[in-house]
């Protein structure tokens, strides 16, 4: 089946009802998106689809063909947010990282702190206790707006922001656990 994963247009010819969460880890070999419940509650294996934020643990293989999929090895290690989740504290086991940082990226660049308690209420964090992930995600955001001005006043085009979708599908979902 053909779609584009990171860029690269890739043709996988692995069963149409597979997981899209074990198409990327056993068949094309990127390990990098996680799986923790297996069933839509944590977010651990956020990718994003066509630009949108999903859990590929949810999505039939079938689904993507012909569309776009970025993983977190997508970012090629050189994303602002991978950076800012280093120096803010956003990571300790990393588990729910790639995700966080995947659902993170489907977020507009001015996404205020409440937008990103929002945009980030599907994935959880066993570990940091959440401010230094809100922190990184803020932080990135205005690491991106200040390279944007920049490229601006160059002359250059500054980017299109991204759309926060899933933003409304999680908020219409009920959370299995409250948040402080
Ligand atoms: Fe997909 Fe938990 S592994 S949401
Ligand atoms: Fe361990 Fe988030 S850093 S689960």
């Amino acid at each position: 089946m053909q779609f584009v994963l990171n860029g690269k247009k890739t043709n996988i010819p692995a069963h149409p009802m597979k997981r899209l969460l074990d198409v990327l880890r056993e068949d094309c070999g990127l390990t990098g998106t996680k799986e923790g419940c297996g069933e839509g509650e944590c977010g651990a294996c956020t990718v994003l689809l066509d630009g949108q934020a999903v859990n590929a643990c949810l999505v039939p293989f079938g689904q993507v063909r012909g569309r776009s999929v970025k993983t977190i090895e997508g970012l090629r290690g050189r994303h602002p947010l991978q950076d800012a989740f280093v120096t803010e504290g956003g990571a300790q086991c990393g588990m729910c990282t790639p995700g966080m940082i995947m659902a993170a990226a489907a977020l507009p660049r001015n996404a205020t702190l409440d937008d990103v308690r929002v945009g980030l209420a599907g994935n959880l964090c066993r570990c940091t206790g959440y401010m230094g992930i809100y922190r990184a995600v803020q932080k990135a955001a205005r690491t991106a707006s200040a390279g944007s001005a920049s490229r601006s006043k160059d002359g250059k085009h500054a980017g299109g922001r991204r759309k926060a979708t899933r933003t409304k599908a999680r908020a219409a979902k009920p959370s299995r656990r409250a948040r402080s």
